[in-house]
């Protein structure tokens, strides 16, 4: 029996104002996947991304996502149908503290009835400890439970990564979008976030998508990885064969190898 793809891409394309940013792109991705994309600066891998949340609908193209053509839904929509995203440049609440980051995070996909909300009725004071512990569980899982009263933005720039990655995670998300997690890392912060993604992906059911400059990083817990070179899809497989791959080492040496 064949089991459907969760994510299915045909022939996506976004160009801005006649920059092809992106084109020909396709992928299928399973349940449990782990796929990487890579490609120099400017290749279009956040464009993607952007594509995919709803952010930069595409200009030509179809996006399935679990049974659901989500190519012209809003990012909205998107998220509420299972894919959640980090930001290259990190996006927190940097004054409050690091269990509001989640807690805010989880109240916006909660189906908080409004008027339990405004009225204060005690299935609110209930719901309230129900979220604040549902954060706290989720932080755990992150290994940031010792930060949880500290400010977002006392943070360490790994951690601050990760708690991101708690927030993203707060949308129970089936694909995780993770737009290069490991920036500005040290190799520590990098090794410890790598072992972090291959245990995320191990202990739930969640397909992730790596966006990702750091090779180690890369190479070390995907499954399969897409190469971008101008918005264009050069090569596809398993880290192996890409890293020995001469259309790769020429988009990121500039010289034919
Ligand atoms: N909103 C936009 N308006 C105009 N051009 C854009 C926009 N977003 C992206 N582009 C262009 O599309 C191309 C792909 O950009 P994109 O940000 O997707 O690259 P990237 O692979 O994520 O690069 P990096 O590794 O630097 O993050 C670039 O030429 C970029 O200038
Ligand atoms: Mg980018």
């Amino acid at each position: 029996m064949s089991v459907s793809p969760l994510l299915q891409v045909c022939d996506l394309a976004k160009s801005f104002r006649g920059v092809q940013a992106l084109q020909g792109y396709r992928l299928e991705l399973g349940q449990r996947d782990l796929v990487g994309v890579i490609g120099p600066n400017g290749a279009g891998k956040t464009t993607l991304f952007n594509a995919l949340t709803g952010v930069a609908p595409p200009t030509r193209g179809r996006i399935v996502f679990d049974g659901q053509d989500i190519t012209r839904a809003t990012p909205d929509a998107i998220c509420r149908a299972g894919i959640a995203r980090t930001f290259q440049n990190i996006r927190l609440f940097r004054r409050l503290s690091v269990l509001d980051n989640v807690r805010i995070g989880l109240q916006a996909h909660s189906r908080d009835r409004l008027h339990e909300v405004v009225l204060r009725l005690p299935g609110f004071a209930a719901r309230e400890r129900q979220l604040e512990q549902q954060a706290r569980e989720l932080l755990d899982r992150l290994s940031l439970a010792e930060y949880a009263e500290a400010p977002a933005d006392a943070l360490p720039y790994g951690l601050q990564r990760r708690l991101e990655i708690a927030i993203a995670l707060a949308a129970q998300p089936k694909l995780l979008l993770l737009d290069e997690p490991a920036a500005g890392m040290n190799p520590t912060e990098a090794d410890e976030l790598m072992r972090l993604i291959a245990r995320l992906h191990s202990e739930r059911e969640l397909a992730i998508i790596l966006i990702e400059h750091n090779m180690r990083v890369v190479m070390g817990v995907c499954q399969r990885i897409q190469v971008l070179n101008y918005g264009q899809l050069i090569a596809e497989g398993p880290p192996e064969a890409i890293q020995q791959d001469p259309r790769v080492l020429e988009a990121y040496l500039g010289v034919a190898a």
